[in-house]
């Protein structure tokens, strides 16, 4: 029989921390991630005290273990810093109103084993993810496209590349350098068309096999979302890995988000990935911003025509069903590919073209929906993920 969270707890109720105090009393546990006997969670301490930490990491890691049904656990040791107030400086006039609207409260609320609200990153007022149930549908060209299509929108853009399995933002901004670090121990971002950017890429090996990303997603991100010199941002791109799956799951719980855009072709099958995706992210209670339908009908470069060579209004009808905004229709076209592929983005480099139009549309539905969406967030029913 698979393990339940409650029986983890109750594992960990019995491991003592440096202090003394059970584990879960602690108030250092991350949400606790139990899927198919596969445990994750972390333990977040301050920077100062890991070294007496680790033993009780191991401990706890143990414990978890012990548990029938448990066929493998995960607990990752973080180094946190105090969250910094994101205290603002004069904003133009024209876009005062969107980075107000964007810094309204973090809807986000997770079902948590010790009460403590997820922290945010200090300087950041939003959070989103762009994911998509399947690989390969064009989700980290949408992603780049969109957050300049934001930046276009007079906000401050991060974008974050959580791909753990094939980031592909050095690739898409044609980034070659490593980002430096400041004072030996925090990253500096790496502009790139007015974004401050930061893969996995960099910090993961390409070396690593397969196997073990999964695992190293948690820490990985921890350490991009803690350990960056972020600076201040209205809202923050993460190019999520494919799939829902733990890798997602874990991060969809990890990282503070303020919503998600589904990335989708039109097939069938596509959409019912999509379907999943959405799902997942009910399940933790993060608001879906909406689904894009990416190549979704062709546009034949000689003569303009266009075919709808996978069917067509496949996802709008998608997210009608799911009771999801739909943000728009961007087609198949040669010139996004090869811009994408070269690092030289439509939104970026051919600012007055039709495609660069459709991904700002797109930019404006997304912002829209995070300004509205909060009180759908605050209404979505929480739901305890369990084995
Ligand atoms: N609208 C489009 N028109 C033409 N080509 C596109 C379009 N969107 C994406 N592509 C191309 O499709 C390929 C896959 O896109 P991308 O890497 O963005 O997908 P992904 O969903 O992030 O993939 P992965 O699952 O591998 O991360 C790339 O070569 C990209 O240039
Ligand atoms: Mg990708």
């Amino acid at each position: 029989m698979a393990a339940s969270k409650e029986q983890i707890l109750a594992a960990l109720a019995k491991v003592p921390s440096p202090g003394g105090a059970p584990l879960t009393d602690a108030r250092v546990l991350s949400d606790i991630v139990v899927s198919d006997g596969k445990v994750f969670f972390s333990i977040s301490v301050d920077a100062g005290a890991v070294k007496s930490w680790e033993p009780v990491r191991k401990v706890a890691e143990a414990a978890v273990r012990a548990v029938p049904g448990v066929q493998s656990a995960l607990v990752a040791l973080t180094a946190e810093r105090a969250a910094g107030a994101a205290s603002r400086g004069p904003q133009p006039a024209h876009v005062a109103q969107n980075r107000a609207a964007v810094a309204a409260p973090q809807p986000h609320a997770h079902a948590h084993p010790t009460d403590k609200v997820q922290p945010g990153i200090p300087g950041v007022d939003a959070v989103i993810a762009v994911a998509s149930g399947k690989g390969g549908v064009g989700k980290s060209t949408t992603a780049v496209n969109l957050a300049l299509g934001l930046r276009d929108l007079g906000l401050k853009v991060g974008m974050l590349d959580a791909d753990i399995y094939g980031p592909s933002l050095p690739k898409l901004l044609a980034i070659k350098e490593k980002p430096q670090t400041i004072g030996g121990t925090r990253l500096k971002p790496i502009d790139r068309y007015g974004l401050s950017v930061m893969s996995i890429g960099f910090l993961i090996d390409e070396e690593t096999p397969m196997i073990w990303r999964g695992p190293m997603v948690m820490s990985a991100i921890t350490q991009m979302l803690r350990e960056v010199e972020w600076g201040k941002l209205d809202i923050m791109v993460v190019d999520m890995p494919p799939g829902t799956g733990d890798a997602q799951l874990t991060m969809a719980q990890q990282v503070p988000l303020k919503g998600a855009v589904i990335v989708s072709t039109p097939q069938d099958l596509a959409l019912i990935d999509a379907r999943r995706g959405v799902a997942m992210f009910r399940r933790v209670n993060v608001p879906v911003l909406g689904i894009v339908e990416n190549m979704s009908y062709f546009l034949c470069p000689e003569c303009g025509t266009r075919s709808d060579i996978f069917g067509y209004g496949g996802a709008r009808k998608e997210a009608e069903r799911q009771g999801v905004p739909f943000l728009g229709e961007v087609p198949l076209h040669m010139t996004i590919r090869e811009k994408s592929d070269s690092g030289m983005p439509v939104v970026a480099t051919e600012p007055d073209g039709p495609h660069a139009k459709i991904y700002r549309e797109i930019a404006a539905k997304v912002l829209e929906q995070i300004k509205g969406g909060a009180d759908a967030g605050r209404a979505a029913p929480k739901i305890v993920i369990e084995a």
